[in-house]
This record gives C-alpha cells, structure tokens and sequence, in this order.
C-alpha cells in the first residue's frame, strides 16, 4: 500500500527504533527521566521558550494549553478549521468549561481585524474573551502556512485586548522547511506552542509543549491529573530526539513531492478547486458529475492506494516518509484513469 492518508501514519524507521536501546533512562513522574529531559530542553529552546514538557499526543498539548490558560465561561477565538474545534472530543467545553467563537479565515488564516471583530466587550452576560489560536501550517487549509506578517498582525491584536495565545504548531516545521524562518521566530509572540513528532517527523507518538517555566509547572500538573504522566518515557523520547537529528530534511522532501502531486492534480479533468500547495498536503474539489470522494478512495484503494475523503467530492492527500516520488507517479496515473473514465 501506497499511503497517503495521513502523514500521522508514518512508519518509524528501523534507525530510529534502535536509538531507543542506548536511551538513558528513568522515571519521567519523578522528574528523573533523561533522555525526555534532554527532549524538553531541546524543543524549549528550537522554540525560544523557557521550558517545555513532553505528552503523548498533540491533542494533549492543545488541552492541557486550554486548562491552564483558561477559567470556564471563557472563551477561545479561533479558524472553523481548527483540529482544536473539529478533532478533539468538544474537549474544551468538556473538560475546561471553555466555548470557541469561530472565524471564517482563508483556507484557516484570518487577519487581526476578524480577531479585534470576535473579542467580546466587557459584559457580565457574555463569555471572557480568552485566548487566541493559531494553527501552522492550517491542516484542513489544505497545509497553508502562516505568512509571518498576518501572525505578527494577530498576536498583536490580541495583545492589545489582553488575550494570551496559544500555535498548534503539529506542522510548524514543514513551514519551516519551506521557508526557512526559524520556528521561534514563528513562535516568539506566542505565549505557548507546541510541535508533533508522529506527523511528519515520523515518531510512533509524542509532542512537546513548551511556554514559561510557570506555565509548564501547570501544565505538568495537569498532565498528572489527566493521567499523561508516564515513567520511562524516555523509550518515546529517543525517537523524538531522533527525529530532530535525522528527519528535519524529510520536511523539504515531503513539501516539495506535496507540489509536484499537486501540480499535476490540478491538471486533470474533473478537479475545479484546489487548496494552495504550501507544505505537504494536497485538498482538492471535484465537479458535480465527477465521482464522488468516497468512490475514488475505494477505487485507489484496490489498486493499493491510500488517500482521505472530506467532504462528498473533497479529497485529502498527505505527503510524509512513507511515500517518495515513485508512490507519487502511481497516485498520479491511477487518479487519472479514474478521473478520464
Ligand atoms: C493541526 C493538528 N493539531 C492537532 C492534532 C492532534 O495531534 P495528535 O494526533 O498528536 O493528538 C492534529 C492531528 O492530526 C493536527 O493535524
């Protein structure tokens, strides 16, 4: 199988699994696990945070960010796209007591005056304006990245009305990769923000969340009573560690397959709409009387192909190291037969 579902999928490598033998290791509850130490520091400062702490998942950093920042009755300002709106459970109202007022962005970037628009006023009827979200690179924006200049727009806007701010950074790498800014210049206004290693980097799981060190300290609480501490986490942290070592190039390669697949979609009949081509995902619409989304996923998937549907004639096509450019050609050729029947 050729997949191109989800680079969450991402198969870590036979290196990266034995990097895990030589970890130094010990219990992570206890503060006394080195190697996670060693991960923490290490994304603390690619960052330009003071601190960070190591979960198991993404989602658990965007939670754990909304529990510490927020009090209930608050209320979180982000993208209708957002994984935080879309893929985490209504985990903000259920487990913060947090509402989120959306904005109708270009493919998941809106600008400082729909932010300054959604603040609410002070009234003792409507929810506390809270925290700002950023998600870089958009996912379901079809992999946008955000211009440097719209983030420096929005967290100042929000700074204005006091609101503290909060990157989704899963994918912030891969816009690193294609732009070469640092991430914490992308980061630097941001109070917390955190980076994915089972996308992308090709880790079996983990992220790193990182803030001030006072944030961290809550944030570790938080982790304990949620019951995301772990002990020899340090087993995790090896491949993260190795991901930062040796998968960082994988980025540009995975960026650069994402628009070589893309150009070539956009070429064929039947497809009328596609999302820019800014990191390693592809979305594109079909027309009325194409097959559906869902039609086309089940007939690549015979010929050992995967991809996603979302949305009746939406598809969703992932780049990571699971796939290179002869995967690339085959996706190519049968989408094509497909779409010329
Ligand atoms: C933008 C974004 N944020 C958060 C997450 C959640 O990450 P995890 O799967 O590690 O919980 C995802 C996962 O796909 C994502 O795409």
């Amino acid at each position: 199988m050729y997949d191109f579902y989800s680079d969450t999928k991402s198969i870590p490598t036979k290196a990266m699994l034995e990097s895990i033998i030589s970890a130094p290791l010990g219990d992570e509850q206890k503060g006394e696990d080195p190697t996670t130490a060693k991960l923490e520091a290490r994304v603390a400062e690619l960052l330009g945070k003071e601190a960070a702490v190591f979960m198991i998942s993404g989602t658990m950093c965007n939670e754990i960010a909304v529990k510490v920042h927020c009090q209930p009755g608050n209320e979180i300002i982000c993208d209708e796209t957002s994984h935080l709106l879309n893929y985490e459970c209504g985990s903000p109202a259920a487990l913060s007591g947090v509402t989120l007022r959306t904005l109708n962005g270009v493919n998941g970037i809106f600008s400082a005056e729909d932010v300054k628009r959604a603040v609410r006023p002070h009234s003792r009827y409507m929810p506390v304006s809270k925290m700002l979200l950023v998600e870089q690179t958009a996912n379901l924006g079809g992999g946008a990245i955000w211009p440097l200049e719209e983030i420096d727009n929005v967290t100042e806007e929000a700074r204005k009305h006091g609101l503290v701010t909060h990157m989704d950074g899963a994918r912030l790498l891969n816009a690193v990769a294609k732009t070469n800014i640092e991430a914490s210049r992308y980061a630097r206004d941001f109070d917390t923000v955190w980076i994915d290693f089972s996308k992308g980097l090709g880790a079996p799981c983990g992220a790193v969340l990182a803030g001030s060190a006072e944030f961290c300290h809550e944030a570790w609480r938080q982790k304990q009573a949620l019951g995301g501490a772990m002990r020899q986490s340090g087993v995790l942290a090896a491949t993260c560690l190795y991901a930062l070592d040796h998968h960082l190039e994988q980025q540009t390669i995975d960026n650069n397959l994402a628009a070589s697949i893309g150009e070539r979609i956009a070429k064929l009949p039947k497809v009328v709409k596609m999302l820019p081509v800014d990191t390693n995902i592809i979305i594109f619409d079909l027309e009325r009387d194409a097959p559906t989304a869902s039609d086309i996923v089940e007939k690549l998937q015979k010929k050992g192909i995967l991809v996603g549907a979302f949305g009746e004639r939406r598809i969703r096509i992932v780049t990571c190291l699971n796939v290179n450019a002869v995967a690339g050609d085959k996706l190519i050729s049968e989408i094509s037969e497909i779409l010329n029947n």
